[in-house]
């Protein structure tokens, strides 16, 4: 088939390199030039394991990239994979994607024949067919339902396993309302889908499939901030939380991922799409209560790990060092990281604040130019008074020699992740 995808941030490119990779013609558009020249010189635009190979093996064949939205008349269908940030009070900003929609539907207002577009892009109910749609048929001067269908196909890739995630979906979500769209779904996922060795297929509504993606991450980032309500109690009964946790989670009505207990859950989305939903959720008259305790807990594990660190120590005129400034390991996005509370708190309390990250210095840096960085674990710790662990990168696991050389060696650990040993005052925050 022919495809074109809207956008080439993180779930773009890896969705236009995987659908390239099963077998479908894809074209990229994007109005920024540098990414287009990027992807057409066979470069991935973002960093994401085993990207680089299949951007590098079908561009110039079946990937290709443009600033030209004209591209989508020669395509059967559209994903709109734009970014949806959100506003000061939590709600989802659209301005990005209703420019898209705009400048997407002007382009098919010259096409022949029917087109789908699909909403790739975290989305509340109803934004597609409410919100793209009428844009849609405005610009395009064409009838919903007629020469022109949308669909909802929400993404559940993770940064650091996205094309994995992409090419082997534990399921994969397809709304429409319309049978011809169904079929056009259809045709898209089903060389995917038989490549993935049959995932389940969820056809669905539009405005469901954009629900799903916000019931799965609203109930993941609650499953952690349950996680950490439990670890807080087993932290003040001088209670194992490994253990407790650990145990739940071999009931299969339980699971065990997503309950590693500590500061928190940040990146990209988690706290953006718990955001959004609790926004719209109190817009339809709902008060979502469990979300927004899912909100609160998350907000006090920083605070709670500052508690810790102050048992021992006033932060005010003290060296801190903080290991890990990615939101998790495996990747240098920063957005959302819990460095971020726990940094601009430190400031507050007037430490002198030394940042250390095996990947995300550099973008911590430019939110932060203002505290030291240093280039390795060791030298962050060297004459340190007190060392904050944010992010569970497996290397912090080995730290030993490197804590003889703090100043004094209290080791506040917010992911559970140092090894205790004789000479360092270890506190764990759960
Ligand atoms: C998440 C979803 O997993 C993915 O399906 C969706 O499409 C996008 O959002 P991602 O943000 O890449 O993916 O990261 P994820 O691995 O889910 O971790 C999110 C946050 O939760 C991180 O800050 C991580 O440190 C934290 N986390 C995760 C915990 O604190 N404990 C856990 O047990 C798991």
């Amino acid at each position: 088939m022919q495809l074109s995808i809207v956008g080439s941030g993180y779930v773009g490119t890896t969705i236009a390199a995987c659908f390239a990779e099963v077998g479908h013609d894809v074209v990229n558009v994007d109005i920024d030039e540098d990414i287009v020249a990027t992807l057409n010189d066979g470069d991935a635009p973002i960093h994401e394991p085993g990207l680089d190979d299949l951007v590098a093996e079908h561009a110039g064949d079946r990937l290709r990239a443009t600033t030209d939205y004209g591209a989508v008349r020669d395509t059967d269908a559209t994903f709109l994979a734009l970014p949806t940030p959100s506003e000061d009070d939590g709600h989802i900003d659209l301005s990005i994607m209703k420019a898209g929609a705009r400048s997407l539907g002007a382009a098919l207002a010259e096409k022949d024949g029917h087109h789908l577009v699909v909403t790739k892009s975290t989305v509340v109910p109803t934004t597609t067919e409410e919100v793209i749609a009428p844009i849609l048929e405005e610009e395009s001067g064409k009838t919903l339902g007629e020469d022109v269908d949308v669909g909802m196909n929400p993404e559940f890739l993770r940064e650091g396993s996205a094309v994995e995630d992409f090419l082997s979906p534990d399921k994969v979500v397809l709304g429409s309302e319309t049978e011809r769209a169904a079929e056009t779904l259809r045709d898209v996922f089903d060389p995917l889908v038989a490549r993935a060795d049959d995932p389940p297929v969820v056809e669905t509504g539009v405005a469901e499939a954009e629900m799903i993606k916000y019931a799965n991450n609203g109930f993941l980032a609650a499953k952690i901030s349950l996680a950490n309500d439990i670890a807080n109690i087993c932290k003040e009964y001088g209670i194992d939380s490994e253990e407790v946790l650990s145990a739940i989670g071999l009931d299969h009505r339980i699971g065990s991922a997503f309950l590693g207990a500590g500061v928190g859950w940040g990146g990209s989305c988690f706290p953006k799409d718990v955001a959004a939903i609790i926004a719209a959720a109190r817009d339809v008259g709902y008060d979502p209560a469990m979300l927004e305790a899912a909100v609160e807990v998350n907000d006090r594990q920083p605070v709670r790990l500052l508690g810790r660190l102050r048992e021992h120590l006033d932060p005010d005129g003290a060296r801190v060092a903080v290991l890990g400034l990615a939101f998790k390991p495996g990747t240098d996005d920063v957005r959302n990281s819990r460095a971020i509370p726990l940094v601009e708190a430190l400031l507050d309390a007037n430490a002198d604040v030394v940042g250390y990250d095996p990947v995300a210095t550099e973008n911590f840096r430019e939110k932060y130019p203002e505290i030291e960085y240093a280039d390795s674990a060791g030298e962050a710790l060297y004459g340190a008074d007190a060392a904050l662990v944010v992010t569970d990168w497996p290397a912090f696991a080995d730290l030993d020699a490197e804590f003889d050389a703090m100043a004094t060696p209290v080791v506040v650990d917010g992911r559970r992740i140092v090894t205790r040993r004789e000479g360092i005052v270890y506190e764990s925050l759960v």
